[in-house]
């Protein structure tokens, strides 16, 4: 995947252990989603989560990404080619940086990343959030993801599975 066509007005770049101290700043000032998702963010988790992967994925299907407004990291997102299903784009994660939220930044990103998939014939693109979270759920939902089921996941015990198809939009 080129991750670079993945914005057109975001510079996107593979986040490693070098980035760690911005993305801590990114993710730190996000404390409603930690009281979801418990224990509070650190440099540690981080570097683990640059490394995580779903089972019988490899390093070479994720991408821990950061994307850039004039060299100020604004969003992360972890995602995961071809999982669950080689036609299905898993997105483990994804949050903005406090200071653009409330603002569409979120929305034009998933949009964006969404349409340009589905011109790579994806199919879907699947997720979950903690069930309650009020940002997460209205945030997902807006964004046209539906509701698949209520499961778990490594990072918490209740989560709402969801999916969005993308045959029907293209950019
Ligand atoms: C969810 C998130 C990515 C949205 O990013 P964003 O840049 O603010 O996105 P947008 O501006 O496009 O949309 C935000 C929407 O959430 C709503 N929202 C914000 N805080 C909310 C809250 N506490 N309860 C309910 N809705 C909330 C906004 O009103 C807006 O919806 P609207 O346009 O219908 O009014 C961001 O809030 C975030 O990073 N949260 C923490 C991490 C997280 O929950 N990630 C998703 C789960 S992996």
């Amino acid at each position: 995947m080129q991750i670079e066509l993945f914005s057109d007005k975001y510079k996107v770049r593979t986040l490693t252990g070098k980035n760690v101290d911005e993305i801590y700043d990114l993710l730190s000032q996000n404390i409603l989603y930690y009281e979801y998702c418990p224990p509070f963010v650190t440099r540690q988790a981080i570097k683990e989560d640059m490394r995580i992967l779903p089972s019988g994925k490899t390093i070479e299907d994720k991408y821990y990404i950061g994307f850039y407004q004039e060299g100020k990291l604004i969003a992360v997102m972890d995602l995961i080619d071809g999982y669950p299903e080689k036609r299905i784009v898993y997105i483990g994660f994804f949050m903005t940086d406090t200071s653009v939220q409330n603002q569409g930044t979120g929305t034009e990103i998933i949009d964006y990343l969404c349409r340009h998939l589905c011109t790579l014939r994806y199919e879907s693109v699947r997720l979950a959030w903690v069930k309650g979270n009020p940002q997460s759920e209205h945030f997902w939902l807006k964004n046209g993801f539906v509701p698949l089921k209520e499961t778990t996941s490594n990072a918490a015990d209740e989560v709402i599975l969801a999916e969005r198809k993308l045959s029907h939009i293209s950019l």
